[in-house]
């Protein structure tokens, strides 16, 4: 990839714009040399005004999501690309999200530029669960675990038996809840099959990655080679 196209593409300006940052001498290496058009050093020697450049094409990041934010780039209203730095919001490819999060749920959501890992991660047959945890409205009945188990269970508007799923209570009016799929607001629909309505959710886990303790509502970062083996623990 030649350096405006790179550049272009993790979002510093379009083509034009980025020819005249490099005309300008805006792009050296990490000697201070300036670049030229037809220089292309190592992604991590380049500098744009003296800083390191954005990450490299893949990236794979994950969001502590907070209430009120929707998953679309074009959604009217808050979007979860107004809590990254304004230019990983127009990268080419985009960062999407990895499932997206309605935008009263919370909690872990990947988002990654990578089309092959997105669906590895999100296809049912991956066995990558999500684990999320809901708050209730009214007690649970007793009957939950078994309905959600069962792979019978159809939801309003759809014709396909959801793939079996797991429930633990924690409580009366609390549940953990562990799915293969990620359909359209599912954990909401489950439970209003059950007689119940959802107050509140929280995406905990994908796979074998728990959402950190010390990444707080709004946060993200770039996830550790641990961190990313372990989205495939445990299937
Ligand atoms: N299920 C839901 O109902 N909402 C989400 O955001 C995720 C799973």
């Amino acid at each position: 990839m030649k350096l405006v196209k790179l550049l272009a593409n993790l979002g510093y300006g379009s083509r034009k714009e980025v020819q005249r940052l490099i005309r300008a001498g805006a792009l050296t290496d990490e000697r201070g040399r300036v670049l030229g058009e037809r220089d292309f050093p190592p992604h991590a020697s380049i500098r744009f005004r003296g800083e390191a450049l954005d990450p490299p094409f893949p990236l794979l990041l994950m969001l502590n999501k907070p209430d009120g934010y929707t998953c679309g780039a074009d959604d009217p209203g808050s979007t979860i690309y107004d809590l990254l730095p304004p230019r990983l919001a127009l990268r080419n490819p985009l960062l999407s999200p990895v499932g997206r999060l309605d935008k009263d749920s919370t909690g872990l959501l990947l988002l990654t530029d990578d089309g092959q890992l997105l669906h590895k991660i999100i296809h049912p047959k991956s066995g990558c669960l999500k684990t999320y945890h809901a708050v209730l409205d009214r007690p649970l009945e007793g009957h939950e675990a078994a309905l959600f188990a069962s792979g019978k269970l159809v939801l309003r508007n759809d014709t396909k038996p959801l793939l079996p799923a797991r429930l633990e209570a924690l409580g009366d009016k609390a549940a953990l809840v562990t799915l293969h799929e990620g359909r359209y607001h599912q954990v909401r629909r489950m439970f209003a099959a059950a007689g119940n309505h959802v107050l509140a959710l929280t995406r905990l886990a994908v796979g074998g990655l728990r959402l950190p303790e010390d990444l707080l509502h709004g946060e993200w970062r770039e996830l550790t080679t641990a961190e990313r083996e372990r989205i495939f623990d445990g299937r």
